[in-house]
């Protein structure tokens, strides 16, 4: 299973609920993800294999098998995950990974799709969404979730920068206050009506507070705009993100600059199944 991470076109908070702050978000997948494969088993044990240049200590798939354990009861499953994605960029790497092993194991096993999305919210705020991806308007803690239809691939170029902790920005957000909210009624309807998105405007209300914990984020979006690029911060940073009809040539661009560009496109679905 390939399982796409995501861009946060718009990010406003509008208030706080249970510990969390909700959001009014407006999303979509990107071309680059990773890898889950998940082998039924005859017996009830679970293996789990990283391959990564890092091994998060209690990690999301850990806590995704056992929502599922304590819903569905005991299953077994042999689970690999390659690791793509950059580890605290703002992309939702832990929560597609999430995702696709929760869509996965209910793929094998046939479980109840209204107790996998329950699940999913209870192992992290951007899993229910990774469960299908694509555009999306998500709201609340990440529980309320509106397909948005469009169908058409945005050529996009990446900057990466070392990651910053989500709940070190949500709580820097709370001392620093946020950025500016993006009309997400219009965003929507130009998503649905143009054919261009470079006249967009993106947003953030975390950045702010995310540049307080890491100024490389605020050195990487400065840059884009000396290169002519409207970028935005994705999620809780630390990737930042531009829409552009050449990714290929403005990544390069970017990398003479001296950042750690890459090329990619918004999707229309984030999750694609191969069975084998
Ligand atoms: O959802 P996730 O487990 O990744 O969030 C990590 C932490 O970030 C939460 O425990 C919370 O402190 C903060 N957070 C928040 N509001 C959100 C998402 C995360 O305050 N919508």
């Amino acid at each position: 299973m390939e399982v796409c991470g995501k861009l946060n076109l718009s990010l406003n908070i509008t208030g706080r609920s249970g510990g969390y702050h909700t959001l009014d978000s407006v999303v979509a997948s990107v071309s680059c993800g990773d890898t889950v494969i998940v082998r039924e088993r005859k017996d009830n044990g679970i293996t789990l294999n990283f391959e990564a240049n890092f091994t998060p200590e209690v990690n999301s798939v850990t806590r995704a098998v056992e929502e599922l354990h304590k819903t569905f009861g005991d299953f077994g499953a042999d689970i690999t995950v390659i690791k793509r994605l950059p580890l605290a960029g703002g992309m939702g790497g832990s929560s597609a990974d999430a995702a696709g092993v929760i869509a996965a194991l209910g793929y094998i096993y046939g479980f109840d799709g209204a107790l996998i999305r329950k699940a999913c919210l209870a192992v992290g705020s951007d899993v229910p969404y990774m469960l299908e991806g694509g555009y999306a308007r998500m709201r609340g803690r990440g529980e309320a979730i509106e397909p948005i239809a469009c169908d058409k691939e945005y050529g996009v170029v990446l900057v990466r920068a070392e990651g910053t902790e989500t709940a070190r920005v949500y709580a820097e957000y709370d001392r620093v206050g946020g950025d500016t909210p993006v009309d997400n009624d219009e965003m929507v309807k130009r998503l649905t009506c143009v054919r261009k998105f470079d006249k967009i405007p993106l947003g953030n209300m975390l950045a702010r507070a995310a540049i307080g914990l890491n100024p490389r984020i605020a050195l990487n979006l400065a840059a884009c705009e000396r290169a002519g690029l409207n970028a935005n911060m994705t999620g809780s940073g630390s990737t930042v993100y531009a829409f552009t009809s050449d990714p290929e040539g403005d990544a390069e661009r970017l990398k003479k600059m001296g950042l750690d560009a890459y090329a990619a496109h918004t999707c229309a679905s984030g999750l694609k199944i191969y069975r084998v």
